[in-house]
């Protein structure tokens, strides 16, 4: 039983897909307030990136554990945001934990509800590789909240099936589709600068930032984007770098100064949805931009050797080409070239969710606290 007159949900974001992800559910959330209180809560482990990402849905953390410093490790993000939110959970006492995904935020908003005993609520839950260790950390965090999740929110039929394969009790899973196409349908359309209007030709967009390509690969990646921007005269790359700086030194190191190559500082939410719209082509390691891209039609090459999105490669709207230059060139080249196999990924349909996975999760989740609100026929 609630210890609230309602219950309270207390919402933990640390990262920009944190905030992205979560941002529809909150909102989802306050849209009942005679139902539920709600509470949000920033880790701080990004800064600038976590309250542009919150900003674009106009929300702003209710408590912050700043956690961030530069060069951070893993084991020092993990300790400062473990005491923090212990402390935060023992004045709040709330009746739900919510965290999204697979970041350090995520883990330990877990394990500090775990600790507690207090029902953890994971949304995008069930993604998985093959290997703990890769995508590394992360699949060890999403494995990790998955042995105590009280609520298990799947983004896909095959994310469900996971965890059920894993033991997790059939009751605690719902099908929702993933909260991130709710964000992206929300802020798509929204009036904005737009990208280059004096370029006449192709833009081609790449992020990479995930930890296995820190190094070597990204700098694989860099050098075969290059090759791909010289064979093609029309285009235009654009590449919106992640604040850390081990990922800024290769990309400057290779592409810096080349007159068709846009380095540039994260863009704000509203602003990288525009950019994908803009984009013929996207090149990334990001999770929540391959599923984002195919809502607009825009083929992704994905930069890793695994993904636990299986689905969009499925479906046809993404693929994985991994980190070899040869293999980046050849692939990338083909869909600059080839408007048959171009045009077969770009009408591949989007497997992530039809926009209304946030009310779902509210459905769902206030639903097991003993609260009904409307399900406006949302399981069709
Ligand atoms: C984290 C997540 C990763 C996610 C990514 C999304 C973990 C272990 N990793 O990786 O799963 O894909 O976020 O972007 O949770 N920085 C800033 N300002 C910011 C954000 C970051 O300066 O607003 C710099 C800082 O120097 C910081 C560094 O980036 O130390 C790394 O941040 P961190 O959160 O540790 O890892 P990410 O690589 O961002
Ligand atoms: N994004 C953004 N600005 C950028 C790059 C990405 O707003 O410069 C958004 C993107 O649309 C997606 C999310 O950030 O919703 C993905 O974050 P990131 O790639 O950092 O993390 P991942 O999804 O790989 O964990």
């Amino acid at each position: 039983m609630p210890h609230h007159p309602r219950p309270k949900a207390l919402f933990v974001v640390g990262t920009r897909p944190d905030a992205i992800k979560t941002a529809p559910v909150v909102l989802e959330f306050r849209r009942y307030p005679e139902a539920v209180e709600t509470v949000l809560v920033s880790t701080g482990q990004h800064r600038e990136m976590l309250a542009q990402a919150l900003g674009a849905f106009g929300l702003k953390a209710d408590e912050d554990l700043e956690v961030m410093r530069h060069g951070q490790t893993l084991a020092q993000v993990t300790s400062r945001v473990l005491e923090g939110l212990d402390e935060t959970f023992e004045r709040h006492r709330p009746d739900v934990v919510f965290a999204q995904g697979d970041t350090t935020t995520t883990f330990v908003a877990g394990l500090a509800s775990f600790y507690r005993r207090l029902p953890f609520a994971h949304i995008e839950a069930g993604l998985r590789t093959d290997t703990v260790w890769d995508p590394f950390p992360e699949e060890y965090n999403r494995r990790a909240v998955g042995l105590f999740a009280a609520q298990n929110f799947a983004p896909t039929v095959w994310a469900a099936d996971n965890l059920r394969r894993e033991g997790v009790p059939g009751a605690s899973i719902w099908v929702t589709g993933n909260t991130g196409i709710d964000a992206v349908r929300a802020i798509a359309g929204q009036p904005g600068d737009p990208w280059f209007p004096s370029h006449t030709g192709r833009v081609v967009l790449l992020t990479t930032h995930r930890r296995e390509n820190w190094g070597e690969p990204q700098q694989r990646i860099a050098e075969a984007v290059l090759r791909i921007v010289n064979d093609h005269p029309d285009l235009l790359l654009v590449v919106p770098m992640h604040l850390n700086p081990n990922v800024r030194a290769t990309l400057e190191g290779v592409l810096d100064g080349h007159d068709r190559i846009r380095l540039i500082d994260p863009p704000d939410y509203a602003d990288f949805v525009r950019l994908m719209e803009r984009s013929h082509l996207i090149l990334t390691d990001s999770g929540g931009v391959q599923e984002e891209a195919p809502s607009f039609g825009r083929p992704v090459l994905v930069l890793r050797e695994t993904t636990e999105r299986p689905e969009g490669v499925t479906a046809g709207t993404a693929k994985l080409v991994g980190t070899d230059g040869e293999a980046i060139c050849l692939e990338a080249g083909r869909l600059l070239d080839d408007p048959t196999a171009y045009a077969e990924m770009a009408n591949a349909v989007s497997p992530y969710g039809d926009g209304r996975a946030a009310a779902r999760v509210r459905f769902a989740c206030l639903r097991g606290l003993g609260v009904e609100t409307p399900e406006e026929a949302m399981w069709a």
